[in-house]
């Protein structure tokens, strides 16, 4: 399932917008990225993706199931009625069709011009629902998800509880689209596929002290690793791996049961329970591990449940990241999660530029201008062509800039004077201070 296009009217501060989205003729990845100020409204279009989305996801539970409304303070400020188009294709059951549908809401007493029209979502949700109930219990659904800023709040619990519920896909929708990311959710399912996991096969304690015991014996550890890795359960192991993928470093992530049960991870060798983890490393093992969690309830029957479709959504996906992490990210996500569409927005020029084929908007007072070309550019010139950004302190570029016009103008006394000026305030070795001096080299040469 994919999202094509999007149209708001007199939402938020949108009169009328239109959006498509990648993969488009000319962008052949299926990431599409926003750009743009504080307040110029690109958490008003995931928010607008993820009401109207909701209508899919809960008419999957239940025909006649409610998705979100437009809230009140949504509608554009001028006007009565706010409504959300959305367009989605959907190849599945031996169908590849386009659906539509309109969500539409009115301001109290007021006649309303647009009416919803949700038919395809019932349609389209009908289809999964009727494959899931009638033909095919262990059926793949289409993830839907959206990661709101307010994720980054994450309560780490401290006691990983067991539930023993049994899960079934739609179980994958569990807030989805409704808010943050729940670590106690993530570990109490993570503790039930563990305890069934060890049912089944040895349990990790005593498989790594068997092979510390036994370490020179390669066999037997090679043994041990084919055993381990037969009885290994495949759900855990791909959100295992998907952590691993993102946070080199990082493996093993399991529920550590002494001296009470929680999670515990090893960094570079060293355990360490969850808790403990950083505020950056806490709020990438909860996204992936929740993206990675619902594809693999959602997608019982594939070998790989990371291949698992679907169309996630993540406000400002660079939320406490170190610049190395951000911008590897895209890359990543779309290698973990090959067959998910992403819909992003960031304030980071280093997600933007690291990937090809991304579809970049940049949102400039309510109007959406695509930026093609980003691939391969340095962070200094997206600061300065995408998002408008001076490089660096203004004051320091206008001396920058003073003495660079004086050596243009061959005025040798001028710029010797402003380049100690400068080279007393800026640290050594400043790129720019470096190229001024040779210039003044050479103009020293000429004038010998
Ligand atoms: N009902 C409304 N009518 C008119 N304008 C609105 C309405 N609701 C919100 N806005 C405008 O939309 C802006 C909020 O947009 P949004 O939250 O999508 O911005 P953003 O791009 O996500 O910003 P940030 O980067 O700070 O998160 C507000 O600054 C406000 O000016
Ligand atoms: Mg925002």
């Amino acid at each position: 399932m994919q999202i094509r296009e999007i149209r708001l009217k007199n939402v938020g501060r949108f009169t009328d917008l239109e959006i498509a989205f990648a993969p488009t003729e000319k962008h052949a990845s299926k990431v599409t990225v926003f750009v743009g100020n504080n307040g110029a409204g690109k958490t008003t279009i995931l928010k607008s993706l993820g009401t109207a989305l909701s209508w899919f996801v809960a008419r999957v539970k239940t025909e006649k199931g409610k998705g979100a409304s437009i809230a009140n303070e949504v509608i554009k400020n001028s006007a009565h009625t706010a409504a959300i188009y959305i367009q989605l294709n959907d190849v599945n059951h031996s169908k590849n069709s386009d659906y539509y549908w309109t969500l539409s809401h009115s301001r109290q007493g007021r006649a309303t011009s647009i009416v919803s029209e949700l038919a395809n979502a019932t349609e389209l949700a009908g289809n999964y629902r009727y494959h899931w109930a009638l033909v095919d219990e262990n059926i793949s659904l289409p993830l839907v998800a959206f990661y709101p800023v307010e994720r980054s709040v994450l309560q780490i619990p401290l006691n990983v509880k067991k539930t023993n519920k049994n899960i079934d896909q739609l179980d994958g929708y569990e807030n989805s689209l409704s808010g943050s990311v729940n670590f106690a959710r993530f570990f109490e399912w993570f503790r039930d596929r563990e305890d069934s996991e060890n049912e089944t096969g040895i349990p990790f304690e005593i498989l790594t002290h068997l092979k510390n015991t036994f370490e020179s014996d390669e066999k037997f550890v090679t043994e041990l690793n084919r055993v381990q890795n037969a009885s290994r359960d495949r759900q855990l192991s791909a959100v295992r791996s998907a952590i691993s993928f993102f946070m080199p470093g990082f493996d093993n992530l399991r529920v550590q049961r002494m001296p009470s049960p929680h999670m515990a991870i090893d960094k570079n060798g060293e355990t360490l329970n969850v808790a403990q983890l950083s505020q950056g490393e806490k709020s990438l093992m909860a996204l992936v591990g929740d993206i990675a969690r619902r594809l693999a309830i959602m997608n019982p029957a594939l070998t790989n449940p990371l291949e698992g479709q679907g169309v996630v959504l993540i406000d400002e996906v660079d939320l406490h990241l170190h610049p190395k992490w951000q911008r590897q990210l895209i890359q990543q996500l779309t290698t973990t999660f090959p067959n998910c569409q992403f819909i992003l927005t960031t304030h980071s020029p280093l997600v933007i530029s690291d990937t090809k084929d991304v579809l970049c908007y940049v949102l400039d007072d309510g109007e959406l201008e695509e930026r093609n070309g980003l691939y391969g550019l340095d962070a200094n010139q997206v600061l300065l062509s995408v998002m408008d950004t001076d490089i660096r302190n203004s004051e320091v570029q206008s001396r920058l800039d003073r003495l660079l016009e004086s050596l243009q103008d061959k005025k040798l006394k001028e710029a010797k004077a402003l380049f100690e000026e400068l080279s007393t305030d800026l640290p050594p070795g400043h790129i720019e201070l470096a190229k001024a001096a040779l210039l003044i080299r050479k103009l020293e040469l000429r004038s010998a």
